[in-house]
Order: C-alpha cells, then structure tokens, then sequence
C-alpha cells in the first residue's frame, strides 16, 4: 500500500487532501498525452484500502442468474480482453470553484483522469452466468468497508456498493478491469479487479471488485441514496432525489494555474482538456474577460473513445493586472458548459466555466 506521506512528498503534482481513507488529489493533466500516469491519478476512498492476495481473490455472480458462478483472476484473464481509454471524473470535481465551499472532500480540478483500461467486457463475464429475464439493474460491491461519513447512516458498517442499470452494463466498453496504463492497477487503484463503466461519474466504477447481484428492483444503497445523489425535476413532478450517473460536459484549464503571473507582451499558452459521457465535441472556447467573449481553440488530440481531447489556444497579454481566465466546451449535440454551477446539484455536477484568476506583469 503507498504510504501517502510519500505520496506528497514524491511528487509536488499530488496533494492528500485526506489521509485516512487515503484520497489524492493531482494535477490533472498531461500536457503531451492524454494519458494520465498511474502515479498521477488523482484517488478518492471512502474506506481503508483492502488487502487483497491477488491468488486467493474471486469474483462471485449472483442474484437473478440462471448459473451463480466465481471466478479466479486467472478465469478472466483467460476470456478475450480488451483496451477502453476513458475519463475518471469524481461527481465532486471542483468542489473549491463553489460558493461558500461546501462540506466533502475539498476537490479542485485534479479529481478527474484519463487512463487506458484492459480487461473483460462486462457482458462476456455476465453472459457466463446468464442473467434472468427479469434482471433489471447489478450492484456492484468492492472488498473495503466501514461506517460511512454522513447522516442517515446504517448502524452497522457497510461494503462500498453501487447499482448500474442493466442496459448500461451490456454496453461493450463497460470493462471488468486488471490493468490502467498496461500495469497491473495498484492497490490505490483498486487491484486486482476494478469495474470502469466510461461516461458515467467515477462513482460507479467500483474498486477492488467481488461481487456482482443481478436485482430486479432499484438498488437504494448508501452511496446512491445518501451521497451521490442530487435533486431533479422531471415531468412537473415534485423534486426527486436521484443517483448521480453520465458525466456532463466539461472542459477545464491545466495552464496557466491558479494566480499564476504572466509577462505582459509575451505569449502564454492555455491548454487544458474536455470530455464528455461519449457524445463527440464540437470544440473548446477560451475567454480573458470574464465571458465577454471567446476564441476558438485548437485541439491537441484525436477523439477517441471516451478519452478527453486536449486542446490550447494562444494569449499574448497586453494589459497589466488582474485578469481572469475560462473556457468552454460544447458537443455536436449543441451543448454548451453552462455559466453557472446548478444549485439542485449540491455539491456535485461541476460543469460551469470556472474562472482562473492570473496576473498579467
Ligand atoms: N470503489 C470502492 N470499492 N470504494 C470507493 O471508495 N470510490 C469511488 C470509485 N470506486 C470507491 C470506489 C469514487 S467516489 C471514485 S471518484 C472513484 O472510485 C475514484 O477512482 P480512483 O481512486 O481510481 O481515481
């Protein structure tokens, strides 16, 4: 297990912004690949990383199947495996750029990455057990556990769990995963099995993965109905607490940072990434003053799976003083990253243009 005291002190790109659980916060990008490094990702743990002998670990398959089964890692690593790069984002993402910040992990920018994943698809794993017509949604359970933070809990202590609806899971890019970057994944990370469901918040993809439940009802775990979760209005119905689930478009600013000072009639180079849940984008805008308006700019990677796209655009400053960077993103869909943080999302669901004060000298 990495001591996250070295953690912090080995690289000034990670900040532990709790140290027990372990959750890190990085850097979030790398500006020659869209590829973030396994050491470079940020991690969020709600309880102590498990100990796990790898040799001993299994998988079990239950619940509305026709053939419960468990599986040894060296049963899936004998199935056709396969490679998804995919974005992580964490639901609290940004959480610093709020108002008043709220209570949870004090998240910046740095709880999203972007990995490539290997392992099995979800569907040639389920399909060995073949799910019953009536399976509606899996839960999907990890090896740690404890009593959770917040109010409403259970009194007792409680595995990490989360349900994702069975037609997502049937998705080809929903991966039961060994490896991120062409390593075995670290412990951090979830080793030695992880589920990566790619377009949805990080929440879902469940680490340290051992046990599958195919239900037939909604599954109203903690982490769906107490965290994890925000107000929406559908139908002219009353407000409804629902599950946090797609990720929503978002773009954001690796360079420069936070109060960084710029030299007034020098270039300066602001690149960051975007992503979206899968719905490709239509390009990245950046503006200096505060959303007045905006200049195309230019992306640096291919669209690829559900990776995100860098992208930059050149500034040459030309007034001195405070000034205040932002982009944004929009799909082929027509969406645009709005210009205000949604009150019903609490403390998740960052997707607004966050404002990056720099000072031009
Ligand atoms: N899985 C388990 N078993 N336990 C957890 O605490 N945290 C979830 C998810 N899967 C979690 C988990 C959350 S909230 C996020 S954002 C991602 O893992 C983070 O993945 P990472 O730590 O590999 O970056």
């Amino acid at each position: 297990m990495t001591n996250p005291t070295a953690l912090s002190e080995s690289s000034p790109k990670l900040k532990v912004r709790i140290h027990k659980p372990l959750n890190v916060e990085a850097s979030f990008l790398n500006p020659h690949s869209p590829i973030t490094a396994a050491e470079h990702f940020f991690v969020r743990n709600h309880f102590p990383i498990p100990e796990i002998d790898a040799a001993s670990w299994r998988l079990e398959i239950g619940g509305a199947v026709n053939n419960p089964i468990s599986l040894s890692l060296e049963d899936l690593k004998a199935m056709p495996a396969t490679t998804h790069q995919c974005v992580l984002e964490c639901a609290g993402n940004g959480r610093l750029f709020l108002p008043n910040v709220p209570e949870g992990v004090q998240w910046g920018l740095g709880a999203a990455g972007c990995a490539a994943w290997t392992g099995v698809p979800l569907r040639d794993v389920l399909a060995r057990a073949g799910l019953k017509p009536d399976a509606t949604e899996l839960v999907f359970e990890g090896a740690d556990h404890g009593i959770p933070e917040k109010q409403l809990k259970p009194k007792n202590e409680i595995s990490y769990a989360r349900s994702v609806p069975l037609e997502v899971t049937l998705k080809p890019e929903v991966l039961v995963a060994w490896q991120m970057n062409g390593e075995d994944l670290s412990p951090e990370h979830g080793s030695p099995v992880r589920l990566i469901v790619p377009g949805w918040y990080s929440v879902a993809s469940v680490k340290w993965l051992t046990k599958i439940t195919a239900i037939t009802r909604p599954f109203l775990g903690y982490f769906q109905t107490v965290e994890y979760t925000y107000w929406a209005h559908r139908g002219g119905l009353q407000p409804e607490r629902i599950p946090i689930t797609e990720i929503f478009l978002k773009s954001q600013i690796a360079h420069p940072v936070l109060h960084q000072q710029i030299r007034a009639g020098e270039a300066c180079r602001v690149y960051g990434a975007a992503w979206t849940a899968g719905v490709p984008l239509a390009g990245v805008e950046v503006s200096t003053d505060k959303g007045v308006t905006w200049h195309h700019a230019e992306f640096d990677s291919p669209a690829e799976d559900h990776a995100w796209r860098l992208w930059h655009w050149d500034w040459k400053p030309v007034d001195i003083g405070n000034h205040s960077l932002m982009s944004r993103a929009s799909d082929i869909e027509g969406r645009t990253q709005p210009a205000q943080h949604n009150e019903d999302y609490e403390s998740y669901l960052i997707d607004h243009t966050i404002s990056i004060p720099v000072e031009v000298v």
